[in-house]
């Protein structure tokens, strides 16, 4: 733990500082995600990873005991979820936290300026951002394959919901990018419990435990270089809306998935998303990821 070594993420910033932090983002980001495929919506060296993980599968000791309880609730919460076992809570859970986010990135993809018409620092690094929750989805789908379900589908939301996702990207920057970095905030928090979880549920499954614990670590150190960045992008009226929506936009959010609400506690991770600072990650994570010059102390 590096506990005091960094600040909290809602630290204020100058204009300076948010323009020198978006020239090193997009250096770190350039690095760490390798070659832009745009038509494949990928990155070089997060598909070789992901490649590596395929190649070496792993598998559980002993076979999920409620598949079709999970094909039954995944999309949609049908049963009672107090009724369905932890291990299927914590996966349809994951499976819907993840169907959000890849909504979201679907229709910001289409509406957003492609690498070649992306003049700006800011749509540059926005563009490979996207790039990179196209591989989250990739690793939540292969961490879902690992426990044996590779009938997962990614089922799009109604027409109406998405036509919403797709409109949010082109709201102006005072508008979108407050609830862009509560979201991913969320993120962050979300991984951070649900990796608590995961050892706690898998602690029977060594093999499967670690595996999935490695693939989430893909995502989060990649999540935590987002809060940072979507908060680059925030002045300090900004900052001041973002903190009062990190209640209610958790609240929404995590209501919406019924099995957050059993497994989770959601008051803190509340509690963790206003009180963020990078210090309760640990340092092969952080040696990988990014944090704005001004929340480092
Ligand atoms: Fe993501
Ligand atoms: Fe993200």
């Amino acid at each position: 733990m590096n506990r005091g070594k960094y600040l909290s993420v809602f630290s204020p910033a100058t204009t300076e500082q948010r323009d020198a932090n978006f020239v090193d983002y997009w250096d770190f980001t350039q690095q760490h995600g390798g070659e832009l495929f745009e038509v494949d919506r990928d990155l070089a060296v997060k598909r070789a990873r992901l490649k590596y993980f395929q190649d070496n599968p792993v598998k559980l000791r002993t076979p999920l005991a409620n598949p079709e309880g999970f094909y039954r609730n995944y999309v949609e919460m049908q049963d009672d979820p107090e009724s369905l076992d932890r291990m299927t809570l914590l996966l349809t859970g994951m499976y819907k936290f993840a169907r959000h986010e890849w909504v979201g990135i679907k229709g910001a993809w289409d509406s957003v300026p492609d690498m070649a018409n992306s003049h700006s620092i800011e749509d540059k690094i926005s563009r490979v951002h996207l790039a990179e929750e196209f591989c989250h989805v990739r690793l939540f789908d292969e961490m879902l394959k690992t426990c044996g379900l590779d009938k997962v589908e990614w089922v799009p939301l109604g027409p109406i919901k998405e036509k919403i996702y797709e409109q949010f990207p082109k709201f102006p920057g005072f508008l979108m990018d407050t609830p862009a970095f509560v979201t991913e905030l969320m993120g962050v928090t979300y991984y951070c419990h649900l990796d608590k979880m995961i050892q706690t549920i898998f602690a029977d499954e060594p093999e499967v435990c670690a595996r999935l614990r490695e693939l989430l670590d893909e995502i989060t150190i990649d999540e935590v270089a987002h809060v940072g960045q979507r908060r680059n992008f925030i002045g300090p009226i900004g900052m001041k809306v973002s903190k009062a929506l990190v209640k209610p936009f958790y609240t929404l959010f995590f209501n919406d998935i019924p099995e957050v609400g059993v497994l989770f506690d959601i008051e803190q991770m509340i509690k963790d998303g206003l009180e963020f600072d990078f210090n309760q990650l640990p340092e092969y994570m952080l040696e990988k990821s990014w944090i704005p010059s001004y929340c480092i102390a």
